[in-house]
């Protein structure tokens, strides 16, 4: 029997690496995505067309694009925060573009300076545009469970901003605990409602692991039917803006608790693990799965 295809959005390139105390340059962050590449991951976000005096770790953006070829671009994509990023995304070959709206107005202005009302209306203009030049938009709700300035997010909000990107045109949208807040119990219960009004296939779960929870949150949104997952090689990550977030579910991680449960995700865990020697090597910060022992010795890595 073919077992289920599950789908590993790789997010350490642009989610990972913003938050390091070290730059990596534009050429070694193209290292990194080949390695993961190499490891059998075809979604990758490489980066982000954002302010270089907000965030100078993704500054490059459109050098690292440029080191790919075109059926290698569309495997690829950048998180743009408003019109001036997906026009330069654009300009440097970007196919896929991530927008980020947030649940709550302070998040959403210390984020990108806008409240989330504004931001909800600019996506729309980008959403517009995209789906005439054929490009593909997966928007995300940002502190989709609880604010590290509001607190505790009403799940009705999530579930509206949800439905308010779905009817816009965005092609998927991502659930993200950006905190590491959430608990599987909550996860569950949201990604249930949300799977049953949306469907599957238009939606994936982002998940920190700031209290340990991250790969229980994947199996409680796994359990209600989600099979796209965000994660970042080494478990590195944190958002510059939002205090207190470790980092993403390692990569390494969410992928031996999918394929133990008999899930399919293409990935190559020698090749990933190599991905991660490498992570780990530049940014000299990474975590490392929490699994780092356990694949020292079953892969010798
Ligand atoms: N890419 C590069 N530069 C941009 C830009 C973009 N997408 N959007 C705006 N800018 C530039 C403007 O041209 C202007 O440049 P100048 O100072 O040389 O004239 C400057 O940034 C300020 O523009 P303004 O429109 O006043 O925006 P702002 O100062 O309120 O900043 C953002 C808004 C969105 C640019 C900024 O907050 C940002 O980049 N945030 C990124 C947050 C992020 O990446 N978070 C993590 C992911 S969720
Ligand atoms: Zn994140």
């Amino acid at each position: 029997m073919s077992r289920e295809k599950v789908i590993v959005n790789e997010v350490g390139p642009r989610d990972g690496l913003q938050n390091q105390a070290r730059s990596l340059s534009p050429e070694q962050r193209i290292s990194l995505i080949r390695a993961l590449f190499a490891a059998g991951l075809r979604h990758i976000e490489a980066g982000s067309f954002v302010s270089p005096k907000a965030v100078p770790q993704m500054a490059g953006a459109d050098q690292v694009l440029a080191g790919f070829a075109p059926q290698e671009l569309a495997q690829l994509s950048v998180l743009v925060p408003n019109e001036k990023g997906y026009a330069l995304a654009r300009a440097a070959g970007a196919s896929r573009v991530a927008l980020v709206l947030s649940a709550t107005d302070t998040m959403s202005l210390k984020n990108i300076g806008m409240d989330a009302a504004k931001v909800l209306d600019v996506a729309r203009g980008i959403i517009a545009r995209a789906r005439e030049e054929g490009v593909i938009v997966q928007g995300y709700i940002s502190v989709a469970f609880e604010c590290p300035f509001e607190g505790a997010v009403d799940p009705a909000v999530t579930e509206r901003l949800t439905d308010e990107l779905l009817v816009a045109g965005a092609h998927e949208v991502a659930i993200a605990d950006t905190i590491g807040a959430a608990s599987p119990a909550a996860v569950q219960a949201l990604m249930r409602r949300l799977v049953a009004q949306h469907g599957a296939a238009v939606l994936s779960g982002h998940f920190h692991d700031t209290r340990a929870m991250a790969v229980a949150n994947c199996y409680a949104a796994l359990d209600a039917g989600i099979r796209k997952f965000d994660s970042s090689i080494a478990g590195l990550g944190g958002c510059p803006f939002a205090p207190g977030a470790s980092g993403n579910v390692a990569t390494e991680d969410v992928v031996l608790m999918l394929e133990a449960c008999g899930m399919d995700t293409g990935v190559d865990m020698p090749a990933l693990l190599a991905a991660s020697r490498l992570a780990q090597e530049l940014t000299g910060s990474a975590p490392g799965p929490r699994a780092q022992g356990w694949f020292r010795k079953r892969y010798a890595a």
